[in-house]
């Protein structure tokens, strides 16, 4: 059967969207207290998520904006978050089936942006950065949150391997330079940038996106194959446990 990026995006992540709502991972952070310290000093009128996932920046952006959209490809996803807002008693927050390549919202629509952990998903992330852009009032907040790309590249090809055995829609984590180029590309100008590092537990990783345990295990037979310098890059722990680098960019539209 003939198969989209879309589709098998929204078809990886829709059979797992509750996961992604309980996830701790996703539900706490740093960086999502940052995006809600924003929001809550921006005060915005219509905020956008875009790639919401469980919803979790939704929710908070929620707590601060007159209005928000969540934007995800996958309508089970997007189901769960309208679930957990009513449970929530969040009534502001909207859902928009839609892919962050083509956003079905006017030009300056909205005057604040988030986006976590979602751009290493899409198809055309210059695509989707330069929507994002166009549906942002000038002057607008923006950040992206996301896992980066070593810069090295034996490292960077062993993460994209291990990314694309866990979940086959992994199309790609940018790197620092990668990012800065294709946020300024899209008419961004980034104003602060953070990182820090995430452990991914093996088994809570594989499982919450639903891996089928012949790619887990080839997942495990390519760490133990790697070679000393890759194991600790990432900090391989002898359950398949390892570590990512996150990057958090704050950001302006041009
Ligand atoms: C890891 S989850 C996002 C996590 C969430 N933003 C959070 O902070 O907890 C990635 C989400 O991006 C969505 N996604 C992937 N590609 C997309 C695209 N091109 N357009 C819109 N959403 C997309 C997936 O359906 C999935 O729900």
């Amino acid at each position: 059967m003939a198969k989209d990026h879309e589709t098998l995006t929204a078809s990886q992540f829709g059979a797992h969207a509750q996961a992604y709502v309980a996830s701790s991972v996703h539900a706490s952070g740093d960086d999502l207290e940052a995006i809600a310290a924003l929001a809550a000093r921006e005060k915005p009128a219509r905020a956008l998520d875009l790639g919401t996932g469980g919803g979790h920046v939704a929710y908070k952006l929620a707590q601060a904006a007159r209005a928000v959209v969540a934007v995800d490809l996958s309508a089970d996803m997007l189901a769960s978050v309208t679930a957990e807002a009513k449970r929530r008693r969040l009534g502001n927050i909207e859902t928009a089936q839609a892919s962050a390549e083509k956003l079905p919202f006017r030009d300056a629509d909205f005057d604040f942006l988030a986006s976590r952990f979602s751009a290493h998903h899409w198809r055309d992330a210059r695509q989707g950065l330069s929507e994002a852009r166009r549906v942002l009032r000038s002057g607008a907040p923006a950040f992206f949150i996301d896992i980066v790309g070593p810069r090295e590249v034996a490292f960077d090809t062993h993460l994209q391997t291990v990314e694309l055995l866990r979940d086959a829609s992994h199309v790609r984590d940018y790197s620092w330079g990668e990012w800065r180029d294709m946020l300024k590309h899209a008419g961004f100008d980034v104003i602060v940038e953070s990182s820090w590092r995430l452990r991914m537990d093996f088994a809570v990783w594989t499982r919450r996106i639903g891996t089928p345990p012949p790619l887990a295990e080839a997942i495990r037979l390519l760490q133990e194959k790697a070679d000393d310098a890759t194991r600790a890059r990432f900090a391989i722990e002898d359950d398949g446990s390892f570590w990512l680098d996150a990057a958090m960019f704050e950001a302006r539209a041009v």
